[in-house]
């Protein structure tokens, strides 16, 4: 079984090959990825119509390159599969669109997939994660807690109020000048600060329900940065440091709460399963890794390149619902907005 895999619903364009091995993991036999973060790196942050152009110039060109790396050809594929969403809705059309044409000239299946069910399922691919487990999905524009306990079968624990994680490590990156994406950019500033020289809230400690705010904090570092203005580069390490250091003890606390509450509504998760762009950071992998081992769960984080926006995690959703039968007719709408 291979199916192809398409992404464009953020400022990542990208194609995918996957296949199924024996023990009912993922073979990824490709998966090409083409970056707009240069032509949005000057507004500092994505521009929702300069990401739909830039998907159409290379969406064709990536889709080739995705199935030359595999070695196969349309023929060799059983399925294709692309995001209908949720995301920026002219980037979701190129996707999309792109795959229901292929799915039509080759005579293929075609399976409209939830950008953050792949997400969700990328942990079955890389480690064959059984149900149910807890997920925290994490990204720029998603911070979510949920119970998957089947494909397409998924309990939201918890979400945020405000921010996202990803979209709190973006905007303070920006309010201390740092460039886009911010999160990776904050995490190497912090790499050489103090986490202790600002005293920042952890917001909602100690809550029973499992849910995330992150605007209060992002709050509390501009206002340290404005009381210490201007800034010197220690500034800027020491406010990435306290500030990564506080997000660290948000997530470790709520991700403790929902686990309480997996076990409440889904019984004993299997593993704690971490993904979406923000599972990059090292500090908080290793803050998840101390709870994990605690509640006496394997945490399963997959290797940062599948935890950031990619094609075989697109591919990957698809050939799970393909196995169920599940696949949609191409009049498969485009949508802005699809919780779980
Ligand atoms: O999943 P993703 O690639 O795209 C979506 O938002 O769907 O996630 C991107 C987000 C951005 O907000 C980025 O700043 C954040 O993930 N991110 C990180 C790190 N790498 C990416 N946040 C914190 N630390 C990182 N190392
Ligand atoms: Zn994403």
């Amino acid at each position: 079984m291979r199916v192809l895999g398409i992404e464009t619903t953020c400022d990542e364009t990208a194609a995918a090959v996957v296949g199924l091995a024996g023990d009912g993991r993922g073979v990824i036999l490709s998966n090409e990825i083409l970056s707009q973060i240069t032509e949005h790196a000057a507004y500092g942050g994505v521009v929702p119509e300069i990401a739909a152009r830039a998907h159409v110039e290379v969406i064709d060109r990536l889709v080739a390159r995705a199935l030359k790396a595999a070695d196969v050809t349309l023929k060799d594929i059983d399925a294709v599969a692309a995001a209908a969403g949720p995301g920026l809705i002219g980037g979701v059309i190129v996707g999309l669109t792109t795959g229901k044409a292929l799915a039509l000239v080759s005579g293929k299946p075609f399976i409209a997939v939830n950008h953050l069910e792949a997400h969700a399922l990328t942990a079955r691919m890389t480690d064959g994660v059984a149900f149910p487990y807890l997920l925290l999905l994490a990204s720029g524009g998603h911070t979510q807690l949920l119970a998957v306990r089947g494909v397409g079968d998924y309990v939201r624990l918890g979400t945020t109020i405000d921010d996202a994680i990803g979209e709190a490590f973006d905007k303070t990156a920006k309010m201390l000048g740092l460039p886009y994406p911010g999160g990776p950019e904050v995490e190497r500033q912090a790499l050489h600060g103090d986490p202790a020289r600002f005293a920042l809230p952890r917001p909602l400690a100690g809550r029973p329900d499992p849910d995330f705010s992150l605007s209060g904090l992002k709050t509390a570092v501009r206002i340290e940065a404005e009381r210490i203005a201007p800034l010197s580069a220690r500034d800027v390490a020491d406010l990435c440091a306290s500030f990564q250091a506080a997000v660290v003890d948000v997530v470790a606390d709520r991700v403790r709460m929902g686990l309480r509450a997996f076990r409440q509504k889904a019984g004993h998760p299997t593993a704690l399963v971490v993904a979406g762009g923000v599972a990059a950071n090292q500090a908080i992998r290793r803050g998840l890794t101390r709870l994990a081992s605690e509640a006496g769960l394997p945490l399963v984080t997959p290797p940062p390149a599948l935890c950031t926006d990619n094609g075989a995690m697109i591919a990957w959703a698809g050939l799970e619902r393909l196995r169920l039968g599940l696949t949609d007719d191409l009049t498969a709408p485009a949508r802005a907005r699809w919780p779980l």
